[in-house]
């Protein structure tokens, strides 16, 4: 049952020709001959506009559709024929055209033109309403349905774990302060003493160790939602405000990790291709050419596993020369992943087993005591698009890691209980959800595949 009517999408691919139709939606141009004005109506359902054709005589030609304007909103009635037009099957016939709004056109700043990617980010409350900033949302939105699809289906339960915490999970000292104290209040040793939790509280820097709580009791557990840090890293990859997705599964290790992420991702690639035609197809064309032949190819080919190790022995051995020198014990940068998966493996590539000293505290130790269980999954275009790891679940290694790292044990004694009572070997991993998305439309830029993007310095509405 349609609740709200007829959308464009819908109309476009099942209403039969000649039937009666009301359909609701923005003007994106209109373009007048002789003796009639065709209006290109576009109802963000689908990429595709309608085009509407109204006759010279309708009641409000003149006084109405002579003037209408892009952006203007419109209620359209009218019968679905089969259109003579190149590109499109059926158009609309007007036979009335309600102006719901109108749109100044001196200060509408949308009109036929491509804009920038950065002048849309200027006007974060209208972008929406363009083909590109359309289609990722869609894709978005396709995205995020089909990660709870995915974990469903494979009998993970999800869970909601808070967005204001006490834990600093990565340990980067990155968490946003959440008070309820004026700042002129501040003082002294203990100046969260006073304020709304009795100590320091922040937003979450992600949900794993909530997680982890829940897969000691649930076996397999999903947490999906928005992660902070004030990182000050101005670049492409990087939000201040971002979505990450984190399973966290019981009873395993590092291999099964690795396989329920390489499933995971080939599954939400391969929604894409088939929900987001036209708008993948939009991108192949001005945005990355040649992006769904290579998502088809993420899709179906193995990912390629290499220690931490081999890759920083085939870094130093490729004869490239990187902005950021490399050794053994240093962490991996963009441009030296982008290489792994762009030039050497021409696909996307595992990396495990990192040296202990670069990875936070929870992630397991492995025999040998300078490397630990951990995996990123590389991509082209974006370096790092998954972290996770095997966790560390023996008590005294695990303390003896949070001591190491400056945490304070008691604060941390829940997670440590963990290990105390039923432990059992466990993993999981986080994917920044932005950068899938843009993997999957070859956006750029991440402020472009947010809605509202939070960077250093930008927060406008
Ligand atoms: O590698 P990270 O920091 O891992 C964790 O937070 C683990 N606790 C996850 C887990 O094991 N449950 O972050 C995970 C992913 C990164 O691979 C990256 O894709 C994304 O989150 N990410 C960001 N995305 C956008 N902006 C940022 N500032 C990001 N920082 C991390
Ligand atoms: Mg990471």
């Amino acid at each position: 049952m349609k609740l709200l009517g007829q959308q464009i999408a819908d109309i476009l691919t099942q209403q039969p020709v000649d039937s009666s139709v009301v359909v609701q939606g923005w003007l994106r141009t209109r373009r007048d001959t002789g003796a009639c004005s065709f209006l290109e109506l576009n109802d963000g359902s689908c990429l595709k506009s309608l085009q509407v054709v109204v006759d010279e005589g309708i009641e409000n030609y003149v006084s109405t559709i002579k003037k209408l304007t892009t952006g203007c909103s419109l209620r359209v009635h009218g019968i679905l024929v089969t259109s003579p037009a190149k590109g499109q099957t059926v158009e609309l016939q007007a036979s009335e055209v309600e102006v719901l709004g109108w749109a100044e056109p001196a200060t509408y700043p949308l009109q036929k033109k491509r804009h920038s990617l950065e002048f849309l980010r200027s006007i974060a409350h209208l972008r929406p309403r363009t083909n590109a900033l359309g289609a990722v949302t869609r894709v978005r939105s396709v995205l995020s349905h089909a990660v709870h699809r995915f974990f469903q289906e494979q009998g993970f339960i999800q869970v909601h774990t808070p967005i204001i915490t006490t834990s600093d999970c990565e340990g980067a000292g990155e968490m946003f302060t959440v008070t309820s104290l004026e700042p002129s209040v501040f003082s002294g040793n203990d100046p969260f003493g006073q304020d709304f939790f009795g100590r320091r509280a922040g937003l979450t820097v992600s949900g794993q160790l909530q997680a982890e709580i829940f897969a000691q009791s649930h076996g397999r557990v999903y947490t999906f939602g928005p992660t902070f840090r004030a990182e000050n890293s101005n670049t492409s990859r990087h939000l201040a405000e971002f979505w990450m997705l984190e399973p966290e599964m019981a009873f395993c290790d590092l291999t099964g990790d690795m396989q329920v992420a390489e499933a995971m991702i080939k599954f939400l690639v391969s929604a894409a291709l088939d929900e987001c035609g036209d708008d993948l197809g939009l991108f192949d064309q001005h945005v990355s050419r040649g992006l769904i032949d290579r998502l088809t190819q993420v899709r179906d080919q193995p990912f390629v596993p290499m220690t931490y190790t081999e890759a920083v022995d085939t870094l130093l051995q490729s004869g490239q020369s990187f902005e950021y020198p490399l050794h053994w014990g240093s962490d991996l940068q963009a441009e030296h992943e982008r290489f792994l998966c762009e030039q050497v493996a021409k696909a996307p590539v595992i990396v495990t087993n990192y040296p202990s000293e670069i990875k936070p505290f929870y992630m397991r130790l492995d025999d040998g005591g300078n490397t630990v269980a951990a995996m990123d999954i590389l991509v082209a275009g974006i370096g790092e698009l998954v972290g996770g790891s095997q966790r560390e679940e023996r008590y005294d290694v695990l303390a003896g890691r949070m001591q190491a790292s400056g945490l304070n044990l008691e604060e941390y004694g829940w997670y440590l209980d963990l290990r105390r009572y039923g432990s059992v070997p466990h993993a999981g991993f986080g994917l920044g959800f932005e950068r899938l998305v843009q993997f999957v439309t070859g956006m750029q830029n991440i402020r472009d595949v947010i809605a509202f993007p939070r960077t250093p310095g930008s927060a406008p509405c």
